[in-house]
């Protein structure tokens, strides 16, 4: 009682950092009264430059959460003398592909996949446990035209619109040191993960946005299957991302 009476006149009194600080205690209170983790504001990953950076440029664009964009910066970073091109399978307001351009330390190409017709049709592998499908054809569909408009001042990406895998071979002969699979099904999940594997260079990275959400299971389904009793190994991180590294 005597705790939430001081916060409110902090709240109202206070400097703007006293608050500042308040109002997040209470909310840190409430988010841990529902079983829910804050992230803590003492990381030092969100006050980066390149992820400030990025910050100010995606205002207004929808898209991934900040601390997946953050992820793929980091890991984009952790491989710049790895020789090869970008791709991207999911592109949406191109949101996530901004984090990674922002950030990226080398001079590569980005091949960027989408529909802007949404999501493909799901299938069977795309039932979770209950038996729910939790996505339908054309889900997340965008206006390729904001896309291009956000993504405008970038002069080394190209974009490949139409269905994935329609659209995979304009780049066969490419080889990559990066891949981020963004489709949220098992189809293209599986397909793309096929064919950019083949691609991918010895040292280069695979992310699957969509492998620990359970509104995803066929994307899980499609990267266990493919990577069972293969050498590589399936990192799988808090965010609902997975990471592989090519061996
Ligand atoms: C979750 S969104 C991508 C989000 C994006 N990475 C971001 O930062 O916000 C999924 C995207 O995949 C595209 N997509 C899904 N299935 C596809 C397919 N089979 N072929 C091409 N694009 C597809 C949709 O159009 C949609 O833009």
């Amino acid at each position: 009682m005597f705790r939430s009476i001081k916060e409110k006149l902090t709240i109202a009194f206070g400097s703007e950092q006293e608050k500042r600080q308040a109002r997040r205690g209470r909310v840190k209170r409430h988010v841990k009264r529902a079983g829910l983790h804050l992230y803590q504001d003492h990381m030092l990953w969100s006050s980066q430059p390149y992820y400030v950076k990025a910050k100010g440029r995606v205002k207004g664009v929808q898209g991934i959460p900040d601390p997946r964009c953050f992820v793929l910066q980091s890991c984009l970073r952790s491989i710049s003398e790895v020789q090869g091109d970008v791709a991207e399978c999911g592109v949406r307001q191109g949101r996530s592909t901004l984090f990674m351009l922002t950030a990226d330390l080398g001079k590569r190409h980005y091949h960027l996949f989408d529909s802007f017709e949404g999501l493909s049709k799901p299938s069977e592998e795309d039932r979770d446990g209950k038996g729910n499908v939790h996505w339908a054809a054309g889900d997340l569909g965008t206006d390729e035209a904001v896309a291009r408009k956000n993504l405008s001042g970038f002069d080394h990406i190209t974009f490949h619109v139409g269905w994935i895998p329609d659209t995979l071979p304009a780049v066969a002969d490419k080889k990559f040191a990066f891949v981020h699979i963004d489709v949220d099904l098992y189809e293209p999940t599986r397909d793309a993960l096929a064919f950019f594997y083949e691609r991918t260079v010895k040292g280069g990275m695979i992310v699957c946005d969509d492998y620990g959400s359970a509104k995803c299971p066929g994307a899980r389904k499609a990267f266990d299957e493919f990577f069972s009793g293969r050498k590589e190994t399936i990192i799988e991180l808090p965010t609902g991302q997975a990471l592989v590294s090519k061996r």
